[in-house]
């Protein structure tokens, strides 16, 4: 027995933002961005395209591939940090849009790692309780959690969801192989967001004035390339799998530059790795999932065949995932 993906599905905000249009907002130019980051275009949300509403577009998808309907599913975890409000909980907003009646549902708050830790604790939930069936989402609108006067964090996020139901197959060979994730709470100032402003005085919480992203990115690359080829390092030695045994990597789309740094320290063929920065940015808890579905669709893995997946976040939180499919 195994857990299974048993369908994906994505989102993305009709607005294509380009580096030439970011030029009119930051100084900054298409050729820096590009060459820094890998990344052409994002997606930037609007009416109609709230995190949630995203995360339902692509769980229906996700569901439509399954054949379940949403009255089916048993828990809805969303990986987001964010959503239009702080409660409800995305999920439940998701859950209300689906009609996904006999669903509970919560959110997972690990920024860019938000997928994969849900598709962990869905993998553990489903061997224990056979017949679950769990929507897994990633779904961000950043975009209304960017300082757009700085140059420095509004040129690399972008808005999207991607969804994953998650089932278990009786087929003992495929299914989710198993997951190596950490996290390091003391590096939280290199990557955070502040919540809303606080009423209580007493608590000392710091400056809430403005709830964007605020990074260190030369840090963030240094930790995300090495935390990465940790996880996988880590990972494959546990679960006992060559790196050849791989049919496709997924990494996190955050930065082109970290992927090949990452891919260099591994020495794993890019012929072998999924990318998709260039066109949306970085998505944070989106990235994994929407990518996924993305390689789904365009048939680039089979059933049988070993899928790496992996991300970085802020928290620090990082993590990487192996599946049969
Ligand atoms: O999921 C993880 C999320 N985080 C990330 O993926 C971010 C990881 N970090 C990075 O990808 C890179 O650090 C960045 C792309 C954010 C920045 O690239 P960098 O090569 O580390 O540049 P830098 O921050 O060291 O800045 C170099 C120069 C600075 O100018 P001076 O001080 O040398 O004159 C910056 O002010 O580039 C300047 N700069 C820009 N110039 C044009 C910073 N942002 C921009 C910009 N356009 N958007």
């Amino acid at each position: 027995m195994g857990t299974v993906i048993l369908g994906t599905g994505s989102s993305l905000p009709k607005r294509i933002m380009t580096n030439k249009d970011l030029e009119g907002i930051v100084d900054t130019d298409d050729a820096w961005i590009y060459s820094r980051t890998g990344i052409k275009n994002r997606r930037i949300g609007g009416a109609g395209e709230q995190t949630h509403q995203l995360a339902a577009a692509a769980s229906r998808e996700a569901l439509q591939m399954a054949g379940l309907s949403a009255e089916e599913l048993d828990i809805i975890v969303v990986g987001t940090i964010s959503s239009h409000m702080l409660m409800p909980s995305c999920a439940c907003f998701v859950q209300k849009e689906l009609g996904a009646v006999n669903a509970f549902a919560y959110d997972i708050n690990a920024a860019c790692s938000g997928f994969i830790y849900g598709m962990d604790m869905a993998d553990k939930y489903i061997r224990s309780e056979h017949r679950k069936k769990i929507l897994v989402i990633g779904a961000e609108t950043l975009s209304s959690r960017l300082n757009w006067d700085d140059r420095n964090t509004c040129i690399l996020f972008g808005d999207g969801a991607g969804a994953a139901v998650l089932g278990h197959s009786d087929d003992n060979g495929r299914g989710v192989i198993g997951s190596n994730h950490r996290s390091d709470g003391s590096l939280w100032k290199l990557l955070h967001m502040h919540a809303p402003p606080s009423y209580n005085p007493d608590l000392e919480v710091p400056d809430n004035s403005g709830s964007y992203i605020v990074m260190e990115g030369r840090e963030v690359f240094k930790y995300a390339v090495k935390a990465m080829e940790d996880s996988v390092r880590g990972l494959l030695q546990q679960e006992n799998i060559s790196m050849d045994s791989i049919k496709l990597f997924i990494p996190h789309q955050a930065n082109m530059r970290i992927l090949t740094n990452l891919l260099d320290r591994l020495g794993f063929p890019e012929e072998k790795v999924f990318f998709n920065v260039s066109e949306y940015g970085n998505t944070s808890a989106a990235s994994v999932p929407i990518a996924l579905d993305e390689a789904n669709r365009q048939g680039l893995f089979t059933e049988g065949d070993i899928i790496l997946l992996c991300a970085f976040g802020g928290g620090f939180t990082w993590g990487a995932s192996l599946i049969k499919w």
